[in-house]
């Protein structure tokens, strides 16, 4: 599936609408993790480079169609300006007079940021007015929001049929990256996932399942996969009403000959604030304590996974293994990091948390591939067809 690259714009005195994916975490008015401003940076860069002043637009959060200061987009323009070592434009809005003007006074070289574009309901409802607002504003309009591809909406669909269109580098990477797996074509496939809840995984699992040689399973969805093997998990966070599913998963693994591990050992606490302990969940002696919650994997079962994931020539790796966030419980995850590092494998990283975790650790740079979409890499995996790529004319 090969789109239009941006390589293939004539972008000389150009204005260019550039949709970026700037939906980052904030903490008290500052970005959190830059790491999807960060990604966005070349295809920036490649623009200005080439001639074009470059209007960059994005949703943030969920304000359900009002202005909202909490989502207000200010705090990404500033990174980015940070980031790019140049002065950012901030306009007051993503339409209207005000922004039209200041579009139409850019220069060549200039850098506008769009202000939330969620901030009116017309961007979900994908509406052909307000697309066409957001097209005037511009001559061009490159798409690099690839965490943002599977959501059909005014800036990454509609307005795809009103002006020249195309791909950005990093969408390209991200095609690239991920087709193999999607396709059946990454050779021995490992996947790795963690997370809360089995529910938001089941597409997934369903469909890369007949692809995938070796599958390992941890976070807090190997809760309910335990369970349902008959491992009592006291008071662990599980989706009782997902047993069937996860049931069904260990047969259709075991059907197609694809390896399924399960966590063998982990971190218990009696909370999430309560001191940390190891104990093993398979055939012990011991159930784990009524109230105590497994809150980490532990270092039998990121051995176990290490080993089973050496033999395969890709690894996906999507949702950390414990609840890394808090330092006692982020054990696992680090350490399944740490093996993945070293080996010769493609390794690629899916969903915000896991870049995030991989971030923290540094490892970031070891892996062959960071993704920026969160649901957007998952349905793409799936064999999805995600409307922000469709929209864009073939190569
Ligand atoms: C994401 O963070 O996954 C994307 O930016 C999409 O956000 P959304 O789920 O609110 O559409």
């Amino acid at each position: 599936m090969r789109k239009r690259s941006v390589r293939n714009l004539d972008l000389h005195g150009k204005r260019v609408l550039l949709r970026l994916d700037l939906n980052v975490p904030l903490d008290e008015g500052r970005v959190a993790d830059d790491t999807r401003i960060a990604a966005a940076i070349p295809t920036v860069r490649y623009l200005l480079d080439n001639g074009a002043a470059v209007i960059c637009c994005s949703h943030l959060g969920r304000p359900e169609g009002r202005r909202d200061p909490a989502f207000d987009l200010t705090p990404a323009a500033v990174r980015l300006a940070r980031l790019l070592e140049q002065g950012v434009q901030m306009a007051p809005d993503c339409v209207g007079d005000i922004t039209t003007e200041m579009a139409a006074a850019l220069n060549p070289g200039d850098v506008m940021v769009l202000q939330n574009l969620r901030f009116h309901p017309e961007e979900e409802s994908n509406d052909p007015a307000f697309a066409a607002q957001l097209a005037s504003l511009a001559d061009c309009y490159v798409n690099d929001a690839f965490g943002a591809a599977h959501r059909a909406h005014a800036s990454t669909h509609a307005v795809a049929q009103l002006l020249p269109a195309a791909a950005g580098l990093l969408l390209e990477r991200e095609i690239e990256a991920l087709s193999p797996i999607a396709e059946g074509k990454a050779g021995k496939l490992a996947v790795i996932t963690g997370g809360a809840k089995v529910s938001d995984k089941l597409g997934l699992l369903d469909s890369l399942l007949e692809k995938t040689s070796v599958l390992c399973i941890g976070g807090a969805m190997a809760n309910t996969f335990l369970h349902a093997c008959g491992e009592a998990m006291a008071a662990s966070l599980l989706e009782p009403d997902m047993t069937e599913q996860a049931l069904e998963i260990i047969h259709h693994a075991a059907d197609r000959k694809c390896r399924l591990l399960l966590p063998v050992d982990a971190v218990i606490a009696a909370g999430a604030d309560q001191p940390p302990r190891a104990r093993p969940l398979v055939y012990a002696d011991e159930d784990v304590p009524e109230d105590w919650q497994v809150l980490d994997v532990g270092p039998q079962t990121v051995e176990a996974f290490g080993k089973a994931v050496a033999e395969c020539d890709t690894i996906v790796w999507n949702g950390p293994l414990g609840l890394f966030e808090r330092e006692a419980f982020s054990g696992g995850t680090q350490a399944m990091a740490d093996a993945l590092a070293p080996l010769d494998a493609d390794t690629i990283i899916c969903g915000g948390e896991t870049a995030a975790a991989l971030g923290r650790y540094r490892l970031a740079r070891r892996m062959t591939h960071i993704s920026t979409g969160g649901g957007a890499a998952l349905e793409f995996l799936q064999g999805i067809e995600l409307p922000g790529i469709a929209a864009l004319p073939d190569a």
